[in-house]
C-alpha cells in the first residue's frame, strides 16, 4: 500500500521542484542576456509550474488562485491581496512593465546604476506578493523574480533562509511604501553571495596550484 505523503515529503518534494526551476530560470536567463532580450514574468509562471508539477501539486502548478484568501501579515492585520478576477490583468500589466524595465539591463558599474537594480528587483518582487497569484508558492515566486532581475542584469542571487522572520518584518514595512529593510536585506545577501563566489574561485585556484606542483 502508498502511503500518504507527509509534510515533510511535501517539503522535499516542493524544495526539489524550487531547485530545478531556478536552475531552468538560470538557463533561461544566461539566453536573454545573450540576446539582449527582456525578463517576461511567463518565466516566473513557468517557475511555480515547474516547483509544483515537480511536488505532485498539478492542480495549483503554474495556476491562477480563484478564491481570495484571508491571509494576515507578521503583525496580525490583513494582508492585502488583488480580488482573483483581477490577477491575469495585473499580471498583464506587470509584465509590460518588467519587459520595459528590463530590456536593456546591463552590469552596473556605478553605485547608482548598482541601486537602481537593488531598487527595481525589491519593488517587483514585493509587487508580485502583493498581487498573490498562486494558491501557494507566492513568496517563492517573488523571490524568483527579485533574483531574476539580478541575474538578468548579471548580479549575484540572493538566498533568504534563515533570515526569514526579518524578510516578513522587511515586507510588512514595504507595505507601507519603506523599502529600507528589503533593501539591507537585499545588498547584505549579494554580498554574502558574492564572498561565496570568491570563496569557491579561491579554493579552486589553490587545487590547481597544488596539482601544477605535483605535476612538476
Ligand atoms: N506584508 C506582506 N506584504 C507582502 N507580501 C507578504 C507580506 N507578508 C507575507 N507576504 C508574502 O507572502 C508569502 C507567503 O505566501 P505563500 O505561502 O503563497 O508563499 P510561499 O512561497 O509558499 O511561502 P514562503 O515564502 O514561506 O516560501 C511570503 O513569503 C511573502 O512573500
Ligand atoms: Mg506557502
Amino acid at each position: 500500500m502508498i502511503r500518504p505523503l507527509t509534510k515533510r515529503d511535501v517539503d522535499i518534494l516542493e524544495e526539489r521542484g524550487l531547485w530545478k526551476a531556478s536552475s531552468s530560470l538560470y538557463v533561461v536567463i544566461r539566453r536573454l542576456i545573450r540576446g539582449k532580450r527582456p525578463l517576461e514574468i511567463g518565466y516566473i509562471k513557468n517557475a511555480h509550474r515547474i516547483i509544483f508539477e515537480t511536488a505532485n501539486q498539478p492542480g495549483i502548478a503554474g495556476k491562477y488562485r480563484r478564491d481570495n484568501p484571508e491571509l494576515k501579515r507578521l503583525d496580525g492585520s490583513l494582508l492585502e491581496i488583488a480580488h482573483w478576477r483581477d490577477i491575469p490583468n495585473k499580471m498583464a500589466e506587470l509584465d509590460v512593465e518588467l519587459r520595459s524595465v528590463t530590456k536593456d539591463l546591463k552590469l552596473p558599474k556605478t553605485e547608482e546604476e548598482y541601486a537602481e537594480i537593488v531598487d527595481l528587483a525589491i519593488r517587483f518582487s514585493h509587487r508580485l506578493a502583493c498581487i498573490h497569484p498562486f494558491e501557494n508558492g507566492n513568496g517563492r515566486s517573488s523571490r524568483l523574480l527579485l533574483n531574476a532581475i539580478l541575474l538578468r542584469a548579471e548580479l549575484p542571487v540572493v538566498a533568504i533562509k534563515e533570515e526569514k522572520p526579518q524578510y516578513l518584518q522587511a515586507m510588512q514595512q514595504a507595505d507601507h511604501g519603506d523599502f529600507s529593510l528589503l533593501w539591507k536585506m537585499i545588498v547584505k545577501g549579494i554580498i554574502r553571495s558574492k564572498e561565496l563566489q570568491y570563496d569557491i574561485i579561491r579554493r579552486k585556484r589553490a587545487e590547481l596550484a597544488k596539482r601544477r606542483r605535483r605535476i612538476r
